[in-house]
C-alpha cells in the first residue's frame, strides 16, 4: 500500500520558520520579538480566563477580540477577523483565493511563507525583484494575478511602501490586494485606510510583534464585509482558542502600552542603525522592529551569523542569492543590542580572514 500525497505537495519544501531554541540564555534577536512585555491588563485578562470554561468551546467568531479591534481601529465588527496569527489570516486568503489555475503576485524577497501556502493550493508564485532600494517594482502593476501581496514594512527588508504608491496599486490590480503590516506599529503611516474605502484590499495586523505575544498566536485583518464573509468561508471553525481571545481584548484595550514600546524600540533602531557601519555592515533604511545589514566588501554573512551564534547570540541569516551577504536583526533592549554591537566589533570573521564562500 502507498500514501500518495497530492503532487505538489510531495514536490514542496517546508516553511522553515526562524529558530526557536528550546534552551535559554540566547540572546534572542532572530525572528523580531518584542524584548518587553505585553500590557498587565493581558495577564489579568488570561488568568481570568483559566476557569471551569475550558472546557467549553471558544466563541468561533472571537468576538469578544474583533469588537475591541474594530473600536480601536475605526471598523465596524463587520470588517474584522481575527485569526490565530496572521499566518493563519494569510492561510485563509490562500484557501479562498488561490486554485490551482490562479497566481499570487509579490515583490520578492518577502516573507516566504505566502509562497508555501500558494505552493499548498496548487497555485504559482509571480515574485518580482525588489530594485537594490526596496522601492516596490513597477512590473506589479501590471500583473493579473489573483492576489497581489505587499509586506509594508517587508520582511526581510524593513522598507516601506509609501501609501500613495499601494493606494495606486490598489486601483490598478485586478483582485485582491493584501497589504500585511505585521510590521506597521513602528513605521511612519500605514494603509489602514485602503481597507475601510477599497473593496479589494484587505489590511492585516498582527499582536506577535508591536503587542508583545508572539506565544499566543493572535492576528486580525481589516477589509470590506463582502471579503470577512467569504475568508470566514473557509477559516477552521474555532481558529482561536478562549486565552488568545481574552488577550488579544486585553491589549487592544491597552494601545498606549504597545506605543510606548514601539517608541522605545524605533529609538534603540535608529541607534543600531547608526552602529552598524562602525561594525563592518550598511544598514538598509528600517521602519520595522528589526533591520536588515549587509555585510562589507561583498563577503558572506554567514561566518557572522555562525561567530554570533556560538556567542550565544542570535540573529537571522537568508542562505539565498540576493541576502547571502545580510544579516537580519530584531530590535533588542538597548543591553542586547550593545551586546550584539561588541560580538560584531570583535568577531573573528571581521578580524581576519577573508570569508567569502
Ligand atoms: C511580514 C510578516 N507577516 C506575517 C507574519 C506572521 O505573524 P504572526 O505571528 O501573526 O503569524 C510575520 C512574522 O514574522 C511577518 O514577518
Amino acid at each position: 500500500m502507498s500514501v500518495a500525497f497530492r503532487g505538489n505537495i510531495a514536490r514542496m519544501v517546508a516553511y522553515q520558520p526562524g529558530e526557536q531554541p528550546q534552551e535559554g540564555g540566547y540572546v534572542k534577536l532572530n525572528t523580531n520579538e518584542n524584548p518587553y512585555p505585553p500590557s498587565p491588563l493581558v495577564r489579568r485578562a488570561v488568568l481570568a480566563e483559566l476557569t471551569d470554561s475550558l472546557r467549553l468551546y471558544p466563541d468561533p467568531g472571537a468576538t469578544r477580540l474583533r469588537r475591541q479591534a474594530a473600536i480601536a481601529y475605526g471598523f465596524d465588527l463587520s470588517q474584522v477577523i481575527a485569526g490565530n496569527g496572521s499566518d493563519d489570516l494569510l492561510a485563509m486568503i490562500a484557501r479562498a483565493f488561490i486554485g490551482e489555475k490562479d497566481a499570487l503576485c509579490c515583490p520578492v524577497p518577502t516573507y516566504s511563507l505566502y509562497e508555501t501556502l500558494v505552493r499548498i493550493q496548487g497555485g504559482r508564485v509571480l515574485g518580482i525583484p525588489y530594485p537594490d532600494d526596496y522601492t516596490l517594482p513597477p512590473r506589479i502593476f501590471r500583473s493579473r494575478a489573483s492576489v497581489t501581496m505587499v509586506a509594508s514594512p517587508n520582511s526581510p527588508s524593513g522598507t516601506t511602501v509609501p501609501f500613495p504608491v499601494l493606494s495606486r496599486l490598489a486601483d490598478s490590480v485586478p483582485g485582491l490586494l493584501v497589504v500585511d503590516e505585521a510590521y506597521a506599529d513602528f513605521a511612519e503611516e500605514n494603509a489602514l485606510s485602503l481597507a475601510r474605502e477599497r473593496k479589494n484590499v484587505i489590511v492585516l495586523r498582527t499582536l506577535s510583534k508591536s503587542f508583545s505575544l508572539a506565544g499566543m498566536r493572535i492576528g486580525v485583518g481589516f477589509a470590506h464585509p463582502r471579503i470577512i464573509e467569504g475568508l470566514n468561508k473557509v477559516k477552521d471553525s474555532y481558529n482561536m482558542n478562549r486565552l488568545g481571545i481574552a488577550a488579544g481584548e486585553a491589549a487592544l484595550k491597552d494601545i498606549a502600552w504597545m506605543e510606548r514600546n514601539a517608541a522605545r524600540i524605533r529609538k534603540t533602531r535608529d541607534r543600531l542603525a547608526s552602529a552598524l557601519p562602525g561594525a563592518g555592515f550598511t544598514p538598509y533604511p528600517s521602519q520595522a522592529n528589526f533591520i536588515l545589514a549587509k555585510r562589507g566588501g561583498g563577503k558572506s554573512a554567514k561566518p557572522v551569523y555562525e561567530e554570533l551564534k556560538k556567542r550565544k547570540i542570535l540573529v537571522r541569516y537568508f542562505p539565498t542569492p540576493r541576502l547571502s551577504g545580510c544579516l537580519r536583526i530584531t530590535v533588542g533592549t538597548d543591553a542586547e543590542i550593545d551586546a550584539l554591537l561588541t560580538a560584531l566589533r570583535t568577531s573573528s570573521p571581521r578580524r581576519g580572514s577573508s570569508s567569502r564562500r
